[in-house]
């Protein structure tokens, strides 16, 4: 059994679609592991008037099984569970928090412990944080730890007017920002993969690959979500953020160790070492686009303009594709494709490291070898060789060792949310972003989004579609294409 960590928990925005569809459950999941027992309470806020009684039905809706065992571990799951009305920027509704944690702390003995959660609209973020601070809320025993959710800033300047207001309050060792990228299974796997195996470790270098590819594609549009994804973006919304963590992940050096303060130190040097476009140098390497409608499978799709809550002069990107560089030693020269969007062919979220073909005095110049990284739906990782032929000697052939995780125990293993929180009680902050490496992701970004403020143009692809031309011809400039090009029949990947 796991050891229990004891703990007052509130989180702002106790009421909303996070905490309801990914953070009770995420909890429960913590509860059944045994992390969360007897010594914890969480204290839900938001401004609708809730009665405790309310607040646990929804809890016990959020995270209900099936059987009737997993109910009654619900109900006594939920009995943890307390509401306070509260508005986020109202000075008195604090004085309220505090007492009623104090008084939960003693209930559970909680040992002073108090893990606070915004799960909120990111212009509360820095109101919460002077407030915690003002009206006293961290204790001086056990620990105070702040879990932030993304999105963090929306340029280098408000990220860090951001992470100023939050430092004021919480030290960079109690701030734990939120990447859910970074809990998920095969992002993780990640370093075992690279670091774990010697065959992998040896050719992981310039001298070795040829070129490395993200893709973060999503097969839905924008769905209700178009009031944010207006002020966002694809490039904000996916590529400064789990795009460059993934990116990180498959270009920085070894760790010392497996420590927060190893790995953030060779992430860090990761982004310090990306190659920083000039504005100018924007067009060539990068794309965006918009997509249009399309019919798939019968039915009509809206375009994105015709979207609900989007403007019909819209400027904001669904689709971002890009070659990016660095000046790693290791990877001079290496170029990394990433592509990332909406009303794709299909979902799927997988990283792909080509090798160099090397000619040789028996096969010629032979089909590069590659490894694909499964993240998500499929979990798991493949790698293409070359083999022979049946039956035909010394004739090559395409050769695949692949392996997936089997779908039933990737479903039983702890959620993305469940790790990150687990790792928060822990005071382990390994996966979470470090301030240095949002900095630096936003100012790369930045650039970017400079660049295209000033261009009127907007390319479109149909949507069902893996993005305009221009993303195949970023590509094909280098001679190279997409690893990935799905087709409506394929199975999921
Ligand atoms: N939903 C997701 O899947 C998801 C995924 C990744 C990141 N996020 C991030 O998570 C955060 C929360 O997202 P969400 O989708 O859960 O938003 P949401 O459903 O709109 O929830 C917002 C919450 O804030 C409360 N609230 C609003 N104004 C308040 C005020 N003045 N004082 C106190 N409470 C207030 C709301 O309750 P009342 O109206 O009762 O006050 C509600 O509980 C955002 O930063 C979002 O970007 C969400």
């Amino acid at each position: 059994m796991a050891k229990e960590i004891a703990a007052v928990i509130t989180l702002f925005g106790g009421s909303g679609d996070l905490a309801q569809r990914k953070l009770y459950p995420a909890l429960f999941g913590l509860y059944q592991r045994g992390v969360l027992k007897d010594h914890f309470a969480v204290i839900g806020t938001a401004r609708r008037p809730w009665t405790d009684e309310y607040y646990r039905d929804i809890v016990k809706t959020a995270v209900a099984g099936d059987s009737i065992e997993s109910t009654a571990q619900a109900s006594a799951f939920a009995s943890h569970f307390y509401y306070q009305s509260h508005d986020v920027t109202d000075a008195a509704h604090y004085i309220t928090l505090k007492e009623l944690a104090a008084q939960l702390d003693e209930k559970y003995a909680a040992g002073g412990n108090r893990l606070f959660y915004m799960a909120m609209a990111p212009n509360f973020f820095a109101t919460i944080a002077s407030h915690l601070k003002s009206e006293a809320l961290l204790t001086a025993t056990g620990f105070n730890r702040l879990i932030i959710e993304k999105p963090f800033g929306h340029d280098y300047a408000s990220a860090k007017a951001l992470n100023d207001s939050i430092t004021a309050t919480f030290d960079e060792k109690q701030i734990y920002r939120i990447d859910h990228y970074l809990g998920k299974e095969m992002a993780q796997s990640l370093l075992a993969l690279r670091f774990g195996n010697p065959l992998l470790r040896t050719v992981w270098n310039k001298d070795y690959i040829q070129n490395i590819q993200i893709t973060l594609a999503e097969a839905v549009g924008v769905e209700e979500r178009a009031g944010y994804y207006e002020t966002s973006g694809a490039l904000r919304d996916m590529v400064q953020n789990h795009v460059m963590q993934l990116l990180a992940y498959l270009t920085m050096d070894e760790p010392a160790a497996l420590t927060a303060d190893a790995v953030h130190t060779v992430k860090a040097r990761a982004f310090d070492q990306l190659h920083r476009y000039t504005e100018a140098e924007v067009a060539t390497n990068f794309v965006r686009g918009q997509y249009t409608t399309a019919t798939i499978d019968g039915e009509a799709i809206r375009g994105y303009r015709d979207e609900d809550g989007v403007a019909q002069d819209s400027m904001t990107e669904t689709f971002v594709a890009g070659k990016i560089t660095t000046t790693a030693p290791n990877f001079a020269g290496v170029p990394i494709y990433v592509r990332t969007g909406k009303r794709l062919t299909r979902k799927s979220t997988q990283l792909t490291v080509t090798f160099k073909p090397q000619a040789n005095s028996l096969f010629g110049v032979t089909a590069a070898d590659t490894l694909t990284i499964y993240v998500e739906p499929s979990q798991g990782f493949s790698l293409q060789l070359n083999g022979q032929k049946l039956g035909q000697t010394n004739v090559l052939a395409p050769a695949e060792l692949a392996f997936r995780h089997d779908p039933a125990a990737a479903k039983s293993a702890p959620e993305a949310y469940e790790r990150l929180i687990n790792d928060v009680l822990h005071g382990d902050q390994t996966n979470f972003n470090h301030w240095n490496e949002l900095a630096q992701t936003w100012r790369f970004v930045d650039v970017i989004l400079a660049a295209w403020a000033k261009d009127k143009t907007m390319p479109t692809y149909a949507a069902g579609t893996m993005g305009p031309q221009a993303a195949k011809d970023l590509l094909a400039r280098d001679g190279a294409e997409w690893f990935w090009q799905p087709t409506r029949i394929q199975m999921a990947d």
